[in-house]
């Protein structure tokens, strides 16, 4: 599985891009926001020089002519960008559209195997499911993402990727794996968050005593 950053801060893609586990970004207008009242398109083409792979970002229209619209723009914007649709009627007639001019789409906002469906049949290059949401409201939002990978095996001509979306935690993302995602695009947080873990700290903490002990401080064997 790879691993995108769902974020629009500059410093944080950087870091996760040093890292070397980070392929991709996600952006939405909330991220956006996030990062005050910038220059989207310039904020975007940054993203983009910073990134070796895939950055999503959205539209803002909400009808046909104008997501389209707005998405040729976008697509203008840089090589490695995707456009995302948020799901509905509209969005797969836009995704259709844009997909048959070659510009890659990630259908969001996507809350059903049945959305995640009508993605690919449009030529959806990926698709988000938002896992977190649907937690938020009492259902099991990794049941979608697993549902999602079952049916797109069962068509080896769907060649949409599943993107596990609004991840909130580690767990989320060893779901994610474990269900055969292509992709989960997670906060910054949830990266530094994946890295750690107290019984590596203590052993570290112990080897080193241990070290010192006999040691000192000398480095080099
Ligand atoms: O990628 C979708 C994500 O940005 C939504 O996350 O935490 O706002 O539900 P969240």
């Amino acid at each position: 599985m790879r691993l995108f950053l769902d974020t629009a801060n500059v410093e944080h893609i950087k870091h996760g891009v040093r890292l070397g586990v980070v392929s991709g970004v996600t952006t939405n207008p909330s991220l956006v926001s996030q990062e005050g009242k910038v220059n989207y398109k310039k904020l975007v083409q940054k993203i983009c020089s910073v990134v070796p792979g895939p950055v999503s970002t959205e539209v803002i229209s909400q009808d046909v002519a104008g997501m389209v619209a707005e998405a040729r723009q976008i697509a203008k914007w840089a090589n490695n960008v995707v456009v995302k649709i948020p799901a509905g009627l509209e969005g797969v007639e836009a995704t259709h559209i844009l997909a048959s001019e070659g510009i890659q789409v990630n259908f969001t906002l996507c809350f059903s195997v049945n959305q995640a469906l009508l993605a690919a049949l449009a030529g959806a290059a990926y698709v988000s499911p938002f896992v977190g949401r649907l937690d938020d409201i009492g259902e099991d939002g990794m049941t979608l993402v697993k549902d999602i990978v079952q049916v797109f095996r069962q068509y080896p001509e769907i060649k949409t990727e599943v993107i596990a979306a609004s991840i909130r935690h580690p767990q989320h993302c060893l779901i994610a794996a474990l269900a055969g995602s292509h992709i989960a695009t997670i906060p910054y947080k949830v990266l530094l968050q994946m890295a750690k873990h107290p019984m590596t700290d203590a052993g570290n903490a112990r080897f080193l005593e241990d070290w010192r002990k006999v040691m000192g401080d000398v480095k080099n064997i």
